[in-house]
């Protein structure tokens, strides 16, 4: 069985960040989202792993190399536009070959891993595997309609009157039919080769689809509140550790990880929490449910349940930052003078809350 990653989009709705960087690696916990999709597919027992690119595929390749340090082997493969899921699995099919497959999109993010599903689609003597995962409202989603004997009768694309509380997530398991139906599919009226279209395909024409449902927890880490769910999930299940350096004035509470060449100066870091790669911590409170990436310099300030990307500083900052998801490169200080003043530089459609 292989394994195909998508890692091509826009992400538009995670701008500005995705202006500049690919949305599969904004971090969750310090590591990017797209790592957690090749460690589940490894871990399952998948080595040959396919990545689709696209505007952003010099960063993907750059982040995730070869796949040795993941204990896998990654193949990347070009795709000129965003033309749907389907076409992804089209543009792969000569790198898949005769084999089986674990489509994954490279947003999506499941923390008990795969191995589970990935186990029975092998065992089980079917064309296709869907996970479900049971939401109040899923009409932003893919939904799946099963009928008495739990078989997915139907799948629809974000539809706008309710058929079914189930939602198909990003990771579905195929063997060589797909490619029947991915060649055979029109552009929807979004304009692309959609994965429901696919499944519908498959189901109209015989073809076995069974539907897994999920009972852990899954996040399709497009948007900030998702960004800052999927933080808060995994630094509740991190090991502490401390491979940076903590001075005698410095408190570190509960469950805080410091990765190497991490400096706390002066400051209290309350878990969960990590602190990346050579940041600087200096008088400084960092609160529950932070991760600050690496390369940052955080003194004079607040910060809590909030997200930082890399070489980013905060400086003297006169409320505590919360609920926040601040980018690569970002200064956020306080001007001098007699007037509480902030001095900031923001990028396109940000959104800062001031009191
Ligand atoms: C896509 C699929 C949808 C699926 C979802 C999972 O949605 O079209 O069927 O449920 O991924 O993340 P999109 O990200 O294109 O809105």
């Amino acid at each position: 069985m292989k394994g195909l990653i998508l890692s091509g989009g826009k992400g538009t709705r995670l701008r500005p960040f995705t202006y500049t960087g690919a949305k599969q690696l904004v971090p969750v916990a310090n590591k990017p989202v797209l790592f957690y999709a090749i460690e589940d597919l490894v871990e399952a027992g998948i080595q040959e792993i396919g990545i689709v690119v696209g505007d952003t595929g010099v960063q993907v390749r750059e982040a995730v190399g070869d796949g040795t340090r993941f204990g896998g082997r990654v193949t990347y493969i070009e795709q000129d536009a965003p033309r749907g899921i389907a076409h992804g699995i089209k543009i792969a099919q000569d790198y898949i070959g005769g084999e089986s497959f674990v489509l994954f999109l490279g947003d999506n993010f499941i923390r008990d891993g795969i191995a589970a599903q990935v186990a029975a689609f092998r065992a089980g003597d079917i064309n296709a595997q869907i996970i479900l995962y049971q939401m109040t409202d899923p009409s932003s989603m893919g939904v799946a309609v099963l009928d008495g004997a739990n078989r997915v009768v139907r799948v629809v694309e974000k539809p706008k009157q309710f058929v079914s509380p189930y939602a198909v997530i990003g990771i579905y398991m195929f063997d060589q039919h797909v490619f029947e139906a991915v060649n055979a599919i029109r552009p929807s009226p979004r304009g692309e080769l959609e994965i429901t279209d696919t499944i519908q395909y498959l189901i109209d024409h015989g073809h076995s689809v069974r539907a897994h449902l999920l009972d852990g927890w899954w996040i399709d880490t497009g948007k900030m509140a998702d960004i800052l769910e999927a933080n808060r999930l995994v630094l509740d299940v991190l090991n502490p550790r401390n491979e940076g350096d903590v001075d005698g004035a410095s408190r570190m509470e509960g469950r805080v990880v410091l990765q190497k060449g991490a400096v706390v100066v002066n400051s209290t870091i309350r878990g969960p929490a990590i602190i990346g790669e050579n940041t600087r911590i200096e008088n400084a409170f960092v609160g529950p449910y932070t991760s600050i990436y690496h390369d940052c310099l955080i003194r004079n300030c607040e910060i809590e349940h909030s997200v930082v990307l890399e070489n980013s500083k905060i400086l003297d900052t006169p409320a505590r930052i919360a609920d926040s998801l601040i980018g690569r490169n970002v200064e956020v200080t306080r001007t001098g003078g007699q007037t509480k003043t902030l001095k900031m530089m923001i990028g396109d459609h940000s959104q800062v809350g001031i009191l």
